[in-house]
Order: C-alpha cells, then sequence, then structure tokens
C-alpha cells in the first residue's frame, strides 16, 4: 500500500496532488484543432442537440460536478438543464421524458441510487448518458453513450481528482453539443484554451498547500464551518463543506450566497468562520457586497479570490485571503475546489481522524 501512495501519507493527499496529471488524461486526444472530439458521444450529439432539457442525475460529489456543469451547459447548449439527486428522483417519481437527455454522473458507476434512476429514465424513454470514471461499470455498459473521465484509481473515500475531471469531462461534452453554434465560437475558443492551460493552473494552485494547513490548524477546534459561493461556484461552496464533513468530522454547510440574508445571516458573529469565495466573474460586485454586510456583522471571513484582487475583497485587510490563479470563469470551479481539498486534508489529519476511510462511509455505496 505504501508504495501505491509513494512520497505520500494518504491516498486523498496523493490525489489531490495528481490533479495537473489527471486532468491532463481527461482531456488527453479529445481537444483537437481548435474543438473537441469525443468518441462515445458522436454518435448522439444530434440527438442531444434536439433534446428538450438536460437532466443531470448523481449523488455526493459526483452531483456537486454536475451543479458545477450546470452553468456553461446551459451556456454553451441553450438547452434548459434540471437538476436531480438521484434518490430524491426515485423518492418523487420526477417526470422524465422521451424527450429528455437524462446525464448520469458516477466516479465509480456502481453507485445504487444512480443506478436505480437510470433504470428508471431507460424505462421512461429517455436518452441516457453516462460519466464515469470506470470502464465496463454498470453505468457505462446501461447507458446508451458517454464520456469516461480516465482520472486513474481513485482510492480515498473523498473524492477529489474525479471531481475536478467530471467537470471538465462535462465542460468537453458542452463544447461538442454546442458545436454546431456560430454565435458561441468565441466563446468555445476561449474555454478550449483554458483547458490546454488548466494543467499549470492547478499545479500552481497545489501551491497553497502549506498556506492551507496553516488555515486548517486556526481551524480545528471551530465546530462549524460556512463557505458561500454563487453562479459557477456555488457547487464549490457545497462541494467544499461536503469534503470538510465526511473527512474532518467538521460540521460544514455550503450555501448559494444570494439566499444569506434570508436565513443564515443569523448565524454570523465573531467565531463562526466563513469561507466567501470571490474569485472573478459576472457575480464578483455582488460577492464584494456580501463580503461587505459579512463584515458589518463582525463575521470571521476567509475571503478566496482572484490573484492581487486581495484588497478589491477586503479593503480593511480584516479578512484572510486566499488568492488563486484567475482562469476562464467557468473552469474556475476546478481551480477553487483544491484549496478546499486542501483544507479538509490538513483538516482531519490535525483533528486525528482517518483521512482515507471515514467513519460511517463507503467509496461506493451499492446498497439503496
Ligand atoms: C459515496 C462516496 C462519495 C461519492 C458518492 C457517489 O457516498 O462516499 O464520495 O461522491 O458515493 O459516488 P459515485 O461513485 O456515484 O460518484
Amino acid at each position: 500500500e505504501q508504495i501505491k501512495k509513494g512520497s505520500y501519507d494518504h491516498f486523498m493527499q496523493k490525489e489531490i496532488h495528481e490533479q495537473p496529471h489527471s486532468l491532463k488524461t481527461t482531456m488527453r486526444g479529445r481537444l483537437k484543432d481548435g474543438g473537441v472530439l469525443l468518441g462515445g458521444l458522436k454518435e448522439y450529439l444530434k440527438t442531444i442537440r434536439r433534446c428538450r432539457r438536460v437532466v443531470f442525475i448523481g449523488c455526493g460529489t459526483s452531483y456537486n460536478a454536475a451543479l458545477a456543469a450546470r452553468p456553461f451547459v446551459e451556456e454553451l447548449t441553450g438547452i434548459p438543464v434540471t437538476m436531480e439527486v438521484a434518490s430524491d428522483l426515485l423518492d418523487r417519481q420526477g417526470p422524465i421524458y422521451r424527450e429528455d437527455t437524462a446525464v448520469f454522473v458516477s466516479q465509480s458507476g456502481e453507485t445504487a441510487d444512480t443506478l436505480m434512476a437510470l433504470d428508471y429514465a431507460l424505462e421512461n424513454g429517455a436518452l441516457c448518458v453516462g460519466i464515469t470514471n470506470t470502464v465496463g461499470s454498470t453505468l457505462s455498459r446501461k447507458t446508451h453513450c458517454g464520456v469516461h473521465i480516465n482520472a486513474g484509481c481513485e482510492i480515498g473515500v473523498a473524492s477529489t481528482k474525479a471531481y475536478t475531471s467530471q467537470i471538465v469531462a462535462m465542460a468537453m461534452m458542452a463544447l461538442a453539443i454546442g458545436s454546431d453554434q456560430i454565435s458561441t465560437q468565441a466563446r468555445r475558443d476561449t474555454i478550449i484554451s483554458g483547458l490546454n492551460n488548466l494543467s499549470s493552473n492547478v499545479s500552481e494552485v497545489l501551491k497553497l498547500d502549506v498556506e492551507m494547513k496553516e488555515l486548517a490548524s486556526s481551524l480545528i477546534d471551530s465546530e462549524s464551518l460556512l463557505v458561500f459561493g454563487r453562479g459557477y461556484n456555488y457547487a464549490t461552496a457545497l462541494e467544499g463543506a461536503l469534503k470538510v464533513k465526511e473527512v474532518a468530522l467538521m460540521h460544514s454547510e455550503g450555501m448559494l450566497a444570494g439566499e444569506m440574508k434570508h436565513g443564515p445571516l443569523a448565524l454570523v458573529d465573531e467565531n463562526l468562520p466563513i469561507i466567501v469565495i470571490a474569485t472573478r466573474d459576472a457575480c464578483f460586485s455582488k460577492q464584494q457586497s456580501v463580503i461587505q454586510q459579512l463584515l458589518s456583522r463582525k463575521g470571521r471571513l476567509i475571503v478566496m479570490c482572484s490573484r492581487g484582487d486581495a484588497s478589491a475583497v477586503c479593503p480593511s485587510g480584516s479578512c484572510r485571503v486566499i488568492e488563486v490563479p484567475e482562469v476562464a470563469d467557468c473552469l474556475q470551479p476546478v481551480i477553487n475546489i483544491i484549496p478546499l481539498q486542501l483544507l479538509a486534508y490538513h483538516l482531519t489529519v490535525l483533528r486525528g481522524f482517518d483521512v482515507d476511510q471515514p467513519r460511517n462511509l463507503a467509496k461506493s455505496v451499492t446498497t439503496q
């Protein structure tokens, strides 16, 4: 086992640091001549373009990856996208139609809830697409078509490299579906060049490791941690909080910053640590005002911003700031999750918990 971990202490740590490489393997051979080539979807692109709706279905981290993909899938394809947690779709027996494209996201391809939802969507006649890391899995066999994310084997129960590769696989899927639209050509070019530079930006953001360890040591005794995000980074807030919850065993909630004033604001005081994601995108000024509102309630803030933006997000200098490299806005979630993965990892080690096998959890939940 130690050999497989190489110089790392834990699989989660190894998998976090592997991301520059795993993202490259996700994209390998697929970004060609300024376009995207996804062999597993090629025959189905026309059908997908004609669908009435894309429904993303998954559990846990895979659901969060789909949520991160939702804005750019809507933007690049013009198709409405709805989100379903697999168990909730089944509980409600929610409507799925023949005209739908149901996209199932699962690292293992064996999660029982996701597979039951797949059977349900197949029965209802939807076109079923799989996004998985596991070639030959039930998900990849039962779906009509799909994309293997090729992130390499993931062993840590808390998913890290699969999350970022899922987002990138869905970005390529959105680019492929939207590739017949002339009006979005320039936008697609920007995203493709962002994908080409993504690995080196991920290597950059991994340099925050020591800083995240320091941050973790200042948070080890906290009872709770909130993470506020919006737009492209709502999913980052949910996923960052999920990592902290599942491995560091600390209560943590990801929240939509736009909902802050409708409840969560009541929790704010000098003690509760709050991470606010405020990297550059169309929501930046709204996040600046969220930060001001939190500071005026004496909130204990940790702000994640684009490099060089520390004084723009926190002019008073009273927040702790995490500066990350800026990439194409819709790819920013791939960068922004990494400091939070590192934070969850270090918090877990410092709090003395099992990193790779958190209590009560399984890598793949194959029973309902
Ligand atoms: C379990 C794991 C999570 C994972 C979820 C979905 O709950 O502990 O880390 O995100 O299953 O797994 P999947 O293999 O479908 O992505």
